[in-house]
């Protein structure tokens, strides 16, 4: 069933030389989630942060860390990234070859189970293990930068995997993941998104614009 609509922001777009204050006023501002992208500069073109990150600002927000791992391999890193206060792990079937194995070690974790999609992956790649994620993660840029324009064509798949979540009839967050505006909003919403993760829109202008950023981005999809 699909959810009130929730926004996630990327911290990846958020000013790292202040990277806890960044947190504490995202949170403040009305944020539901806090989205950390993990690149590895192998799975993707681009190297962000590790599990002492996530450790480092665990203290700054009481919201649950939503943490994307954009990295190859995954397992070994599992363990360290929910210890270090990830409340969602999600991971990426393009990854390697045994997501069902991967989902199993982050629940073993005491993590909630993601998989995200690569725009060139179909929705069936999640047919398999439905009945075992949490949230459903597509992405509508091929990860590794913030910044990049929303490709359209994944709004089709948006839209198959609602039709899955609803008839499988499990508690699943479907979310979207790059290029996200108050338009590209409206679009996944409409095509069954209940998650917003957004760095750039939520980001731009500073501190003093992240509540009207976060609130512009959950009324243009309502
Ligand atoms: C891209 C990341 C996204 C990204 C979103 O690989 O997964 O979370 O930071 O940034 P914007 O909203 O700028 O597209
Ligand atoms: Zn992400």
């Amino acid at each position: 069933m699909k959810k009130d609509v929730r926004v996630a922001p990327s911290i990846l777009a958020s000013d790292f030389s202040r990277l806890g204050e960044e947190v504490r006023a995202i949170t403040k501002a009305g944020a539901d989630f806090i989205h950390i992208d993990v690149m590895d500069g192998h799975f993707v073109p681009n190297i962000t942060v590790g599990p002492s990150i996530v450790r480092a600002i665990r203290d700054h927000s009481d919201l649950p860390f939503d943490v994307h791992l954009m990295i190859s391999p995954v397992d070994l890193y599992v363990e360290s990234f929910a210890e270090a206060g990830s409340d969602i792990l999600t991971a990426h079937p393009e990854a390697g070859p045994h997501l069902h194995r991967t989902i199993q070690l982050i629940k073993r974790c005491d993590a909630k189970a993601g998989v995200s999609l690569n725009p060139s992956t179909p929705a069936e790649a999640i047919g398999p293990v439905i009945n075992d994620v949490d949230l459903v993660l597509v992405m509508s840029v091929n990860p590794g930068f913030g910044g990049q324009m929303f490709l359209h064509s994944t709004l089709e798949k948006i839209a198959a995997i609602r039709q899955m979540i609803d008839s499988s009839e499990r508690d699943i967050d479907l979310a979207v993941d790059g290029g996200i505006t108050t338009e590209t909003a409206a679009l996944a919403v409409e095509a069954g998104a209940d998650m917003l993760v957004a760095g750039t829109a939520i980001f731009e202008g500073g501190p003093e614009r992240y509540s009207e950023n976060i609130r512009a981005l959950r009324d243009s999809s309502q």
